[in-house]
């Protein structure tokens, strides 16, 4: 494995060397199924995220992959090799869980070198290699130090340091950061990212936290009841979000009912609230004539007054309702015909700009590509 051999932007493509990949692996406990078929590809060196609410099948879809449960059905490949019934052990992968679990007895750097030693890694390599992994997740001179004198931070380093010692191709980490607090969370999340980019492995990270996925991953998957709902880039899965789940999961969204008047390539044209024209990007399966469902961010929802003259641009007019300032912006919620809301989020950048008032008719607009209607 070489450091720092590799520059920003050069992850992400998993076309170019398969690392893992997934096919169609399902897995049941008895009547419950955990994963009911999951399929894809992570490239070498990709950070990839398992993304979505508790009990859709996360940690089972990790755990399969580290060899810790073996598929009701299909099959893992690592480094184009099939994993069958291999033991967690002879699988080139190691894995960061939760609860980090260090030895307490033992030094810093005895719980490090634990696996290296289990290998029959001579002392001075093993040494060399301890320092090293330390020196990675930037814990440099606790060698010596027992787990109970470092900070709670600390202690999750130095079990990523024992999970990088023995140079995994592909690393998992499960909720790592579960038990930190939000500020070291913020900055773990940070390091986990360069560290990935420094020391070349895949990594395939879980969590139930959208902030999170979005900060670290190159590509996020989705996931529902055992199965994804979409995987993409971080800004496809905000700005292109497949349906209602994913749309509502990943940020704030608004949905408005549209009925689909016409179709022109890959725009819909219908009517919202109260019979108020919009031209929309269509889903895949929009048909002529359907009620559907619009997605617009409120950051992509400007008063009118804030926006540029545009008339091929969608209006729509409502009462205002509730205007909250929350620092770095404000929000808006006007009340549309039909009893339907529209949030709208305003930057605040100079104080003393115009504000709407509450109960007056105002008028929000949207540029049509940054809605899109959705696939259900
Ligand atoms: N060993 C097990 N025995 C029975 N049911 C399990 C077992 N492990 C997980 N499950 C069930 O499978 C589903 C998915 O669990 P899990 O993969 O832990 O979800 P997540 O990590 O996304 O929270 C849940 O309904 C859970 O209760
Ligand atoms: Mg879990």
């Amino acid at each position: 494995m070489t450091t720092g051999s590799r520059r920003h932007g050069e992850t992400g493509d998993a076309a170019a060397a398969p690392s893992v990949e997934l096919r169609d692996i399902r897995k049941s406990f008895g009547g419950i199924t955990a994963v009911d078929g999951i399929s894809l590809v992570v490239g070498q060196g990709e950070f990839l995220t398992l993304l979505g609410p508790s009990g859709c099948g996360k940690t089972t879809t990790l755990r399969m992959i580290g060899g810790f449960e073996l598929p009701t059905s299909g099959e893992v490949y690592i480094g184009g090799q099939p994993m069958g019934d291999r033991p967690p052990y002879r699988r080139p992968v190691n894995t960061v869980f939760q609860n980090y679990a260090l030895f307490p007895h033992l030094t810093v750097g005895q719980n490090v070198a634990y696996g290296l030693e289990m290998a029959g890694v001579g002392k001075k390599e093993r040494a060399r290699r301890t320092t090293e992994a330390l020196e990675m997740v930037r814990l440099p001179h606790v060698e010596r130090r027992k787990p109970a004198e470092l900070s709670g931070g600390q202690q999750q380093r130095v079990a990523l340091a024992r999970a990088l010692v023995n140079r995994p191709a592909v690393l998992l980490l499960d909720e790592p950061l579960g038990a930190l607090d939000l500020k070291l969370r913020k900055a773990m999340q940070m390091e986990l990212k360069a560290l990935n980019r420094e020391v070349g492995a895949t990594f395939i990270y879980v969590t139930h936290d959208q902030d999170e996925a979005l900060t670290m991953s190159d590509r996020i998957a989705v996931m529902r009841d055992g199965r994804v709902q979409q995987l993409g880039t971080p800004a496809e899965m905000y700005e292109r979000p497949r349906n209602r789940f994913v749309a509502d999961f990943i940020g704030q969204t608004n949905f408005l009912a549209v009925e689909v008047a016409d179709l022109d390539g890959e725009w819909a044209i219908g009517r919202a609230a109260g019979g108020q024209r919009v031209r929309v990007r269509r889903a895949d399966g929009t048909m002529r004539g359907e009620l559907a469902t619009l997605a617009v961010r409120p950051e992509k929802v400007m008063l009118r007054a804030d926006a540029p003259e545009r008339p091929d641009w969608n209006h729509l007019e409502g009462v205002l309702e509730e205007a909250i300032y929350l620092g770095a912006h404000s929000q808006y919620v006007l009340r549309l015909p039909a009893d339907e809301r529209i949030i709208v989020h305003r930057q605040n950048r100079a104080v003393g700009e115009e504000e709407p008032r509450l109960g007056e008719t105002t008028v929000v607009v949207f540029d049509p590509a940054a809605a899109t209607l959705l696939n259900d």
